[in-house]
């Protein structure tokens, strides 16, 4: 897909197709009017006849107006005006119109579109902002989910062209944003066309030859793929742990992406990598455990966003941590009971193997100590607790770094992928006594979020560090199961900011 800018006159411009917006109260908005003064008043007629409602996301395609070059006209609904926004639309109606006009495009065989909608007070999406959130929302229209039907794949669409009006003197942020919303988008794509995967198709082999591929097309990008051999000479025994009952061997893979401009500390992400979570001896009821194929997210999310990290070339250095394994019960799985220790020397009593995640990232989360890194943010589905607390909206951050929680807070809010600060006072890691090890890997039903990253506190000391505990906003169920491709748009921002201001 190719990102242009321009700044002709709408009715000259040469272009398959012309996006504008008309307000719910029947009102076309500055650059529909521009165009309906040319041809003869036939769109406010149009809209005034009122068989298209204008609201938010509703589409209505034009062809042959007289007077205008553009073959078509595309009507894109936004709803009721905003009284309270400074601009007559808010960044949410925004959002919509854009994925909507993008969509019902490729329903056609417009080939490229002009994008001329209103757009949101500078405030609320800055030039750059503007043209990330149009290459990103232009990336998750078009993506198509890679399912493994054999009939027929439908036509695919013809748009390759997409194109926003904008004044001179912003073309070059957008143009940047553009850059940045591309690679967001493929990282993305990537992460979800892992995550979507069976388990099956996704082992951890598979995540470690994923992360070999990239190291290729990628110059800045080095690759290390650690297998069983090497998890045990690394001592992770409570990583060890999950995997014994499985046949699939495991991976812990390295991914660093280094700049030579880049100054000080990497930072560090590291991500959950369980290819299939049973629960273990301590099995999952049926219904719905299909779901847990998305149990790496954490880990596709890890990758995907390493994937745009290199793509932009960001002027950062930073690491991705996997920890792969399946979670499976086997005459030689880990039972509720056992006692392992892991590399940082601490015991830990497994009293439900269902709570594998922790134990996988604790060994990840101290292993990231050796880069000394300046920051340490983990993505994890970790709980079923924490879909019970925030939905499937936020994502829920912890962290035993306030400076650092609400960052990433703010950048959830920026990049319209939105997570909300949980409390992690110590009382929650008191919770996790064990009679017989140091600590045990569960904590009972209350604040289970909290309790399993109270755990994962355990092994970061001195670091800063934040969890996102994403099983509420990585993926779907339901008609539209998949996967969503969050958090990658936050991080993102968040990287951004460390390459960019500071
Ligand atoms: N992968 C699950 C968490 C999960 C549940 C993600 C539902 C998405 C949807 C995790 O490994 C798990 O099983 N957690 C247990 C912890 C419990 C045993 C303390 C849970 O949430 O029930
Ligand atoms: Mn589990
Ligand atoms: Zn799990």
């Amino acid at each position: 897909m190719q990102f242009e800018t321009w700044t002709k006159a709408l009715a000259e411009l040469s272009i398959d197709c012309v996006a504008v917006g008309v307000h719910e109260d029947g009102e076309l908005s500055t650059d529909a009017r521009a165009l309906d003064l040319r041809c003869r008043e036939k769109l406010s007629r149009l809209a005034k006849r009122g068989d298209f409602s204008a609201k938010t996301g509703e589409t209505w395609l034009v062809t042959d107006l007289e007077g205008v070059r553009a073959e078509r006209v595309l009507l894109v609904g936004l709803g009721a005006r905003n009284q309270a926004a400074k601009a007559d639309i808010t960044r949410k109606a925004w959002r919509r119109a854009v994925s909507a006009a993008i969509s019902a495009a490729t329903r056609t065989r417009i080939g490229s579109l002009a994008l001329a909608l209103p757009r949101p007070a500078m405030k609320a999406l800055s030039d750059e902002r503007l043209g990330r959130a149009v290459a990103e929302l232009a990336g998750n229209t078009l993506y198509r989910v890679n399912d493994l039907k054999t009939a027929k794949k439908p036509r695919p669409h013809a748009l390759t062209r997409v194109a926003v009006a904008v004044p001179a003197k912003a073309a070059q942020a957008v143009k940047k944003g553009f850059a940045q919303g591309a690679a967001l988008a493929n990282g993305s794509a990537l992460m979800r066309n892992l995550a979507n995967l069976p388990g099956n198709v996704c082992t951890p082999t598979y995540l470690g030859k994923t992360a070999e591929g990239l190291a290729k097309t990628h110059k800045s990008l080095k690759v290390k793929v650690l297998g069983l051999p090497e998890i045990k000479r690394e001592k992770m025994g409570c990583f060890l742990a999950v995997t014994q009952g499985s046949e699939e061997p495991p991976r812990f893979i390295v991914i660093e992406h280094r700049h030579p401009k880049a100054k000080g500390a990497p930072v560090v992400l590291v991500g959950k990598g369980i290819t299939f979570d049973t629960g273990g001896i301590s099995l999952k009821d049926p219904p719905l455990m299909d779901e847990m194929k998305f149990d790496m997210s954490g880990a596709a999310c890890v990758i995907g966003t390493m994937n745009t990290v290199a793509e932009l070339n960001l002027p950062l250095n930073v690491v991705g941590l996997v920890a792969a394994c399946e979670n499976m019960p086997d005459g030689r799985a880990i039972k509720p009971g056992d006692i392992v220790t892991s590399a940082q020397g601490l015991t830990v009593e497994i009293l439900n193997t269902d709570a594998e995640g922790r134990l996988v990232l604790c060994e990840a989360l101290h292993y990231a100590k050796r880069y000394k890194p300046s920051a340490v943010i983990d993505m994890a589905t970790l709980t079923g607790a924490i879909v019970v607390a925030l939905g499937t909206h936020h994502t829920g951050v912890f962290a035993n770094d306030d400076a650092l929680a609400k960052e990433l807070v703010d950048c959830g809010l920026a990049a319209d992928d939105r997570a909300w600060h949980m409390p992690l006072t110590e009382e929650y890691g008191e919770q996790l006594k064990s009679n017989f090890a140091d600590m045990a890997n569960v904590a009972g039903r209350d604040g289970g979020s909290i309790t399993a990253a109270a755990f994962l506190g355990k092994f970061t000391q001195g670091l800063s560090w934040a969890h996102l505990d994403i099983a509420g906003t990585s993926y779907q169920g339901g008609a539209g199961k998949g996967s969503t491709g969050r958090p990658s748009a936050l991080l993102l921002e968040y990287l951004l900011r460390r390459a960019f201001t500071r």
